[in-house]
């Protein structure tokens, strides 16, 4: 198995723009949570696909180059906030080499369904 890095570029809400390196194998939840990146909320339920804060945004070329999404991601996908036709859950995207080079976008906010909206029981 190969050590070789696959840089990966995240652009937060804000625009900025982080340059990291993740492994061949690493999802990419693994790789904000190994470099302890500042994305509010991220991956809430640690990749155990029961929430969608790691929804995050993909250019079309690399998002094809992704296999196909599985009915539970696309049900959790149908919540995430600002859903895209390139969108994905961060957990269940798993690094190669030849994701190389990626470009993965933050969307502008998250919900994390596991939350009611926030108003809770009102007396
Ligand atoms: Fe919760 Fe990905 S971290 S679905």
């Amino acid at each position: 198995r190969s050590e070789q890095k696959i840089n990966i570029t995240f652009v937060y809400r804000d625009g900025e723009r982080v340059e990291v390196q993740g492994r061949d194998g690493d999802t990419l939840l693994n790789v904000v949570v190994d470099h302890k990146l500042k994305i509010e909320g991220f991956g809430a339920c640690e990749g155990t696909l029961a929430c969608s804060t790691c929804h995050v945004i993909l250019d079309e070329s690399n998002y094809n180059k992704l296999g196909i999404v599985s009915d539970e991601e696309m049900d959790l996908l149908d919540l995430a906030f600002g859903l895209t036709e390139t969108s994905r859950l961060g957990c269940q995207i798993c690094l190669s080499n030849h994701l190389h080079g990626m470009v993965v976008r933050v969307p502008d906010s998250v919900n994390d369904i596991r939350q009611t909206d926030g108003a809770g029981p009102s007396s």
